[in-house]
């Protein structure tokens, strides 16, 4: 069989990937799409790398007898613990993603950027070398239990959550927040709300999308026939993948 017309898989701890596979689908309408919430075993972010590493080898395991001919690891948090093992261990295409702050130091005017991700997310070496690369003025914001409120659909949770969090800074001087966790790529307009308007917001998933489709290309895996579909799939239960249905076809 020709792999161009294979899936690619996606993956997250949850429905945060689901904002990346959204971006994605943008770029490669014609591509099938395989994504997997391992709502059963979210957070990552707050567990151990080696604890993270063990949750995604399994998800992976059961994407490649999907027979995938790319993976998309759709949550910077699994990407910082096992995008380097994962590409040493599979012989398809891997694309990984990481916190926006690249971006996000191009738009720094001598304020302050705040890196907001997951404990584990910012611990990692991975991270320290993205930070002594672009990290000038920023600052570390680790936001446990955000990525929850986002899986529970918990609007006012997640605002107060925010308030909270964004009073402990002064936001005049904040230049750009990176949304560096999926999941909070979800609360943009929230955040957007809340932010002074000169303060610039980024993410990494158009980022991502481009590069899955330099690395398709270059790997003669673009389907450009095919009709385009997503399957949705889950660790968690039936209302998990209605969530991800409902956040498909969200704005
Ligand atoms: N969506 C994930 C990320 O991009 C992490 C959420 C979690 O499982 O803690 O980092």
């Amino acid at each position: 069989m020709n792999q161009k017309c294979n899936p690619i898989g996606v993956f997250d701890s949850g429905i945060g990937g689901i904002s990346t596979l959204k971006e994605m689908i943008r770029e490669l309408p014609r591509e099938h799409f395989i994504y997997y919430g391992d709502t059963a075993n979210a957070p990552y972010g707050t567990k151990s790398t080696e604890e993270v590493i063990g949750c995604v080898r399994k998800v992976v395991e059961h994407l490649q007898e999907k027979q995938i001919k790319a993976l998309v690891i759709a949550c910077n948090t699994a990407t910082g613990a096992a995008a380097a093992v994962l590409r040493k261990e599979l012989t398809i295409p891997v694309i990984a993603m990481e916190p926006a702050l690249k971006p996000a130091s191009e738009k720094r005017e001598g304020g302050s950027i705040l890196v907001m991700a997951t404990p584990l997310t910012l611990q990692m070496e991975k991270f320290n070398l993205l930070m002594k690369k672009y990290g000038e003025g920023a600052v570390r914001v680790p936001c446990p239990g955000l990525m929850e409120l986002v899986e529970a659909d918990d609007g006012e949770g997640a605002l107060e959550y925010l308030k909270h969090l964004f009073s402990q800074f002064d936001l005049d001087k904040v230049d750009a927040v990176v949304l560096g966790c999926t999941h909070y790529v979800f609360l943009r307009d929230m955040i957007r709300d809340l932010l002074p308007d000169h303060t610039a917001i980024t993410d990494g998933n158009a980022g991502t999308a481009r590069q899955l489709k330099r690395v398709l290309a270059r790997n003669g895996l673009l389907n450009e026939t095919g009709e385009g579909k997503v399957e949705f799939e889950t660790s968690g239960g039936e209302k998990d993948l209605k969530l991800m249905r409902k956040l498909m076809q969200s704005e």
